[in-house]
């Protein structure tokens, strides 16, 4: 089985690089998602309130067996959620949803630099009382843009320990994730194989079968040689298999430059853009 490094963060604690995502998958089909992971080997799981499967991944943490404290757990606040009392509240849900009485890792989902008068500072506030009383072990962002990052420099005093954003060959996200560098502040590459858009691209497609690997597996060890941290999503068992084993093999540098030239600036991001993303749920 693969050993998956371990990445220290700013504030001390550490985080497993390599997790699973549970975007878009159904809370019927979460329990028995999260167990195939965690039975592959995966400790490390991303949720967040907005999926709506928080409840079904406490339930398959628990029906494993591992130790709580083997299974580093990350959410995150709704869009809804940005006022401190709204926020607290929120927490509160998450924590009882999970069933757990502490979270790895808490992060805002977006800035919403458009809306709550783009007070995401107050948020993050709040967010520091979470880290201080135990309840989240860590705190992190998520969707931030330099000028937000530069923000909560300004008017806080704790650095967020990551920064969770969107990143794959077509975005590479770069001067985000190069601020994160030069202020402690890991970067997580969300849609780390662009849900499965790069898996095609001739470039990749060349390289994986040069090296008798997947695309997926290329592309997601060019994340892990970049040292973000990943957690492709997969409902698939042999998929889910295939992406964590990525610790027997390396890029060679010019296999890997290529795969970095592929990025097509903003025409690359296929989510929404953190300047002008504005959705609330009601
Ligand atoms: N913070 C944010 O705003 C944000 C936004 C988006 C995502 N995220 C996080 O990032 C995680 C990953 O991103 P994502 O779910 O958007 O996309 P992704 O991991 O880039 O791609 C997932 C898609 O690729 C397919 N896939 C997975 N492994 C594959 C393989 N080896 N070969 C071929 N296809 C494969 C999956 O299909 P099957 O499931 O059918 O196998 C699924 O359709 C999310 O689950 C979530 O935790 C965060």
């Amino acid at each position: 089985m693969s050993t998956v490094p371990n990445i220290t963060l700013n504030d001390g604690n550490v985080i497993p690089q390599l997790g699973f995502g549970v975007f878009q998958i159904k809370p019927e089909d979460t329990v028995e998602a999260v167990s195939k992971a965690l039975e592959a080997g995966y400790r490390h799981i991303d949720t967040a309130e907005m999926y709506g499967n928080e409840k079904e991944v406490g339930e398959a943490v628990r029906a494993s067996g591992l130790d709580r404290g083997d299974i580093f757990v990350t959410s995150k606040l709704n869009n809804s959620f940005h006022e401190p009392d709204e926020a607290r509240r929120a927490f509160d849900t998450t924590l009882s949803d999970l069933g757990f009485d502490y979270v790895d890792l808490f992060l805002i989902h977006w800035p919403l630099p458009t809306v709550y008068n783009g007070d995401y500072v107050s948020t993050w506030k709040t967010m520091e009382e979470f880290h201080n009383d135990g309840r989240s072990r860590s705190i992190g962002v998520s969707n931030f843009q330099i000028e937000h990052l530069e923000k909560l420099s300004a008017e806080t005093s704790t650095v967020p320990t990551v920064n969770q954003i969107e990143v794959h060959p077509y975005f590479t996200n770069d001067v985000v994730r190069a601020y994160g560098e030069e202020h402690g502040i890991v970067t997580e590459a969300w849609s780390p194989i662009a849900q499965g858009r790069v898996l095609d691209d001739p470039t990749i497609t060349r390289i994986a079968d040069k090296l008798s690997k997947t695309p997926a597996q290329v592309v997601l060890r060019w994340h892990i040689q970049r040292g973000d941290i990943v957690f492709p999503k997969s409902v698939t068992p042999s998929r889910m298999k295939e992406n964590f084993e990525l610790f027997d093999f390396e890029l060679e540098s010019s296999d890997f430059g290529e795969i970095t030239a592929l990025d097509r600036g903003e025409d690359g991001r296929t989510g929404p853009n953190p300047d002008t993303f504005a959705y609330v749920p009601s």
